[in-house]
């Protein structure tokens, strides 16, 4: 993986998406959930897409990000087509040049905490050959989002707003260049919500990286440097 985007303007596009599809079938039954995006995301901003539920914003992240391919259309990281790279070649970026955060945190509930954090190190050479390096990593991470003290609990013993945090945590762990958020704060009480997006936008503005965030949250759109809505599967 090329070492991207140190290299790179901030401004520059980082991922690109050029008439990007995504229908979705279920027997005879069709679903579009992205009809013909085109978007980038450029390094260092904070992007937001909102849209109402359905509208495909969580289909449009997972295929920006890597996660699911698209029916049509392509994707660029850095230039690079991504969907034309080996799934090793891409497995690699998804791992290493992007972080998740996701509505229901999605931590592991048999691991610790701090397993759920050291786990995406793992896939790099620095997490296999420097274990005590990225274990010090991650608990100072883990201390940075207020759960030092949390560290061998399991996620089922954290409250909503914790497993939360920790699982920013965990999207910071391989030190993306960009952090994608689905709807982060969409299943945790407004006063929570607000704790966690402040670290979110904190964390990733320390480290000048890009953070695309998606939201039906209108509040939470305006404090983003940049905002797309997707509406039936199209930018509006
Ligand atoms: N795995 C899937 N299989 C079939 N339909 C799906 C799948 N994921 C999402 N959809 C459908 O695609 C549309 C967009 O969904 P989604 O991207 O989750 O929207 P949003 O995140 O904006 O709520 C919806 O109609 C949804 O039911
Ligand atoms: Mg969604």
């Amino acid at each position: 993986m090329s070492e991207t985007p140190s290299d790179l303007e901030p401004g520059t596009p980082l991922i690109r998406l050029e008439e990007v599809h995504k229908t979705y079938r279920i027997g005879k039954t069709e679903v579009r959930a992205v009809r013909g995006v085109t978007m980038e995301v450029r390094l260092g901003e904070v992007l937001c897409i909102q849209g109402a539920s359905g509208a495909g914003k969580s289909t449009l992240l997972h295929v920006a990000g890597s996660l699911d391919t698209p029916t049509k259309g392509r994707v660029f990281y850095a230039g690079e087509d991504v969907y034309a790279m080996s799934e090793y070649r891409r497995t690699g970026l998804r791992c290493r040049k992007l972080g998740f955060v996701f509505q229901f945190y999605h931590l592991l509930p048999e691991l610790t905490v701090l397993e759920n954090v050291v786990l995406p190190s793992l896939s790099t050479w620095a997490g296999l050959h420097r274990y005590r390096a990225t274990r010090e990593r991650a608990e100072s991470l883990l201390r940075t989002v207020g759960l030092g003290d949390r560290l061998l609990h399991r996620p089922m013993e954290l409250s909503g707003g914790e497993q939360q945090r920790a699982a920013l945590a965990r999207a910071l762990i391989n030190d993306p260049d960009v952090v994608l958020a689905d709807e982060p704060t969409g299943n945790l009480d407004s006063r929570t919500g607000e704790v966690v997006l402040d670290l979110l936008f904190r964390l990733v503005q320390e480290r000048r990286r890009t953070l695309v965030l998606v939201t039906h949250n209108r509040e939470v759109a305006e404090r983003c440097d940049r905002n797309l809505v997707l509406q039936d599967g199209r930018l509006a």
